[in-house]
């Protein structure tokens, strides 16, 4: 695992978006696990950048994105689908037809056999290169929240307390929250050929250490990285701050960077 820890939020986001850009230009048709909150807003920003003003062309792209509320539409703001078009999708000249997000509008009695189709998808398109998360101050992933099996797969999961209030700052005053998602699983996350978990400010430093120095419990599910054999962790000094071996993951990363163009490609 590789922990970077940038001074600031622009500098972290900046730093994760020359890495999709690199496996994007590795792999035009790359497979892309896409997440949804406020921390990879900046990375998303970042590769709309490149795309403007460098070409990256994302014409050949697949995405699947990790998770949506159940019983928020497409077109529902607070929706997922809403916030990944808005972010990032309607920027980029990815086609239509390759995007695909939960939806959360299914109808209960075919949830079961939604998400293993969803499952399907992935394998159809070659399953996924470069999976791109945020974390929860529970230390989630997706909306994989404590006590989520970490051989999920994709499901309804109900959210915790702390999540749902967490979200609320989405919300309109007064409207619900909803407390239940569709999430791609921990099991499903695990089989992306890499891995890419973003996090910044204070709120998360806790999840954070927990996640990367604690031990592999499904109690803090983003822990379940420290079992993937291609990870790296893109920090802000914030996050960062409960580390406590912060000064190696400097030295190693900046190590690594030295490595890099001798090996011509990340050392894991
Ligand atoms: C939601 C999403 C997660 C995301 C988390 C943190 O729960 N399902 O994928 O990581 O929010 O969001 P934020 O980045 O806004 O803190």
């Amino acid at each position: 695992m590789l922990v970077v820890i940038s001074r600031t939020y622009e500098e972290m986001s900046r730093a994760a978006g020359q890495l999709v850009r690199d496996r994007l230009l590795q792999k035009p048709n790359l497979v892309l696990g896409l997440a949804t909150g406020s921390t990879p807003i900046g990375l998303y920003q970042e590769l709309i950048r490149m795309h403007r003003e460098e070409g990256l062309d994302f014409s050949w792209v697949t995405t699947f994105n990790l998770d949506e509320y159940l019983g928020l539409g497409p077109d529902h703001p607070q929706g997922y689908s809403f916030f990944m078009r808005e972010n990032f999708f309607k920027h980029v000249n990815i086609d239509p037809g390759n995007i695909h997000i939960p939806n959360g509008l299914v109808e209960p009695a075919q949830i079961d056999e939604y998400c293993a189709r969803y499952e399907d998808e992935i394998k159809n398109a070659g399953g996924i290169d470069l999976q791109i998360l945020g974390i929860g101050r529970d230390g989630h992933i997706g909306f994989n929240e404590p006590g989520s099996s970490l051989g999920s797969r994709t499901r309804v999961k109900t959210l915790t307390a702390e999540t749902i209030q967490d979200n609320a700052r989405f919300f309109e005053r007064g409207e619900e929250v909803p407390c239940y998602s569709i999430t791609m699983g921990v099991g499903t996350v695990m089989e992306a050929e890499e891995i890419v978990l973003l996090a910044s400010g204070q709120s998360k430093a806790e999840a954070i250490c927990a996640a990367i120095e604690g031990g592999v419990t499904a109690q803090v599910t983003a822990s379940v990285i420290q079992l993937h054999r291609r990870v790296t962790v893109f920090l802000d000094d914030e996050a960062a701050s409960l580390l406590k071996r912060k000064d190696y993951y400097n030295f190693a990363a900046a190590a690594e960077r030295k490595f890099e163009d001798l090996r011509g490609g990340r050392r894991q």
